[in-house]
């Protein structure tokens, strides 16, 4: 089939790679030109395991274009996969899915599939019909699909071709049709629903799984007091099928560019419903305590951190991809800095992005965990990256000047840790 993805970043990006490598024809657009101007090369303008390799596989299936109108003339299916940020408020900013859907209408040439990938409020697929119609002057028909994506970064590829389920929101069983043969070559349950169910589908579940988090680290600081291990918690409730183990792993609590954001839209949601969602609120609160957290760990083994030289080993908001939007990593540094202490850092891929928000003199960017070490008073582990769970320990005690480490991840054990020398503190255990 021939489609065309509007916004080519984590999410568009993945979707123009994997539809490609399903045998469709793929115009990615966007309006960043330095994107376009990387993609028309080949070269990914993100690190996303495998992304690169399907770029080049793909190569004949795949174009890109700053023009919508190029890519909407020729295709059938028109996916939107734009961002969807937070305004100050805490709601969805749905500007950028208007502009595309206005420019969508006024280049159609023929019927069209129109396909929110975006995450967006329900009800976005009412308004997105009704721009359309307002631009869409010779009344040319389309459809309205949404078509919610649950890949999460770092496992993108892996996430898109071999998913859970495909949700489909679909009103006219010419779309439906049209869905069933773009993801055809996929095993995953389809489930179709209305347009609504679909776009709620979504919320739902990242705020459940948001929630989750929220909630094992609540149990953390239960941990703690009464000398209980909140790992081995974990693993007892995982245990039951009806929980299940995933996203119970307490830490610095969830960031990146889907949750924090997510979790806020969900509460106007409801709020715009009439609801006030105390439950999703309670969530946040507990996520942005447990940052601050880490900090008090760190003064209670130095006291006061002013003029001391602390370590961060992990920017990214989680492993495998170079994304800090909402990372704890930010916050954790931006505390740090106001306590008045040198912040030195290391992070396998997020080094650059990080330098794009903080040009601060006081940080240091060191080029591995051991420079990162030097001389140091404290470290704080913020990303399991796996090379991190290969550190040379022993060199790294040697080289710190107070050997000081707060296990933000629970990476690493307490014993072993002590044994080599570390004042080790984790996350409730
Ligand atoms: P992103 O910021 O990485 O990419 C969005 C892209 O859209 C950018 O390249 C931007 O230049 C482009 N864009 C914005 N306005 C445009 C316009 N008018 N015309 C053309 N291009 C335009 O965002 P993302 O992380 O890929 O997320 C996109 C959406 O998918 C969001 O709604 C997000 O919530 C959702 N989502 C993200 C993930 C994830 O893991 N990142 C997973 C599932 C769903
Ligand atoms: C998340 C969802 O998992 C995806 O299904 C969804 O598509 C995506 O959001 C989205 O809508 O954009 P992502 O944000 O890429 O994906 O990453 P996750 O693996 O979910 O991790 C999110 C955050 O939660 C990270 O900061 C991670 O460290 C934290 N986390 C995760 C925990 O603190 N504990 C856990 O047990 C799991």
């Amino acid at each position: 089939m021939k489609v065309c993805v509007i916004g080519t970043g984590y999410v568009g990006l993945t979707t123009c790679c994997c539809l490609a490598e399903l045998g469709h024809s793929v115009t990615g657009v966007d309006s960043n030109k330095e994107k376009i101007r990387k993609l028309k090369n080949y070269i990914s303008p993100i690190y996303e395991p495998g992304i690169q390799e399907l770029l080049k596989k793909n190569k004949k299936r795949l174009r890109f274009t700053t023009s919508i109108k190029e890519g909407v003339r020729k295709s059938d299916v028109i996916f939107i996969a734009v961002n969807t940020p937070p305004r100050e408020d805490g709601s969805a900013d749905m500007r950028y899915v208007e502009d595309v859907s206005k420019k969508i209408a006024l280049s159609m040439n023929s019927y069209k599939v129109i396909v929110e990938k975006s995450t967006v409020p329900v009800e976005t697929g009412k308004w997105i019909k009704r721009v359309m119609n307002l631009y869409n002057k010779k009344n040319i028909p389309f459809d309205v699909v949404s078509n919610p994506e649950f890949l999460r970064e770092g496992r993108a590829i892996e996430d898109f071709l071999n998913p859970d389920r495909i949700v489909i929101g679909v009103e006219t069983e010419r779309a439906r049709k049209i869905m069933e043969d773009i993801y055809k070559k996929i095993k995953a349950k389809k489930l179709f629903t209305n347009i609504e169910t679909a776009e709620l589908i979504k919320h739902a579940s990242n705020s459940f799984l948001a929630m989750k988090i929220s909630y094992i680290n609540f149990i953390s600081r239960i941990c703690e007091k009464v000398g209980a291990d909140v790992k081995d918690v974990s693993t007892g409730m995982g245990l039951d099928k009806r929980i299940g183990r995933e996203f119970l792993d307490a830490g610095v609590g969830f960031g990146g560019s889907c949750f924090p954001k997510d979790v806020s839209a969900f509460i106007w949601i409801a709020k715009k419903c009439g609801f006030d969602f105390t439950l999703l609120k309670e969530v946040q609160k507990i996520n942005i305590e447990q940052r601050e957290i880490v900090i008090e760990k760190l003064k209670k083994s130095l006291w006061n951190l002013n003029g001391k030289k602390i370590g961060i080993l992990g920017i990214s908001f989680k492993p495998n991809t170079d994304d800090i939007r909402e990372a704890p990593s930010i916050y954790i540094i931006k505390r740090l800095l106001e306590e008045g202490a040198k912040v030195s850092c290391y992070d396998p891929k997020a080094m650059e992005n990080l330098k794009k928000v903080y040009s601060h003199t006081k940080i240091k960017y060191c080029k591995n965990v051991y420079e990162v070490g030097e001389d140091s008073e404290g470290i704080i582990l913020l990303t399991e990256w796996d090379e991190f769970k290969k550190i040379d320990l022993k060199k790294l005690r040697k080289v710190m000047r107070v050997p000081v480490f707060i296990d933000g991840r629970n990476l690493f054990e307490r014993r072993k840790m002590e044994e080599l020398g570390f004042i080790y503190d984790g996350i409730g255990r």
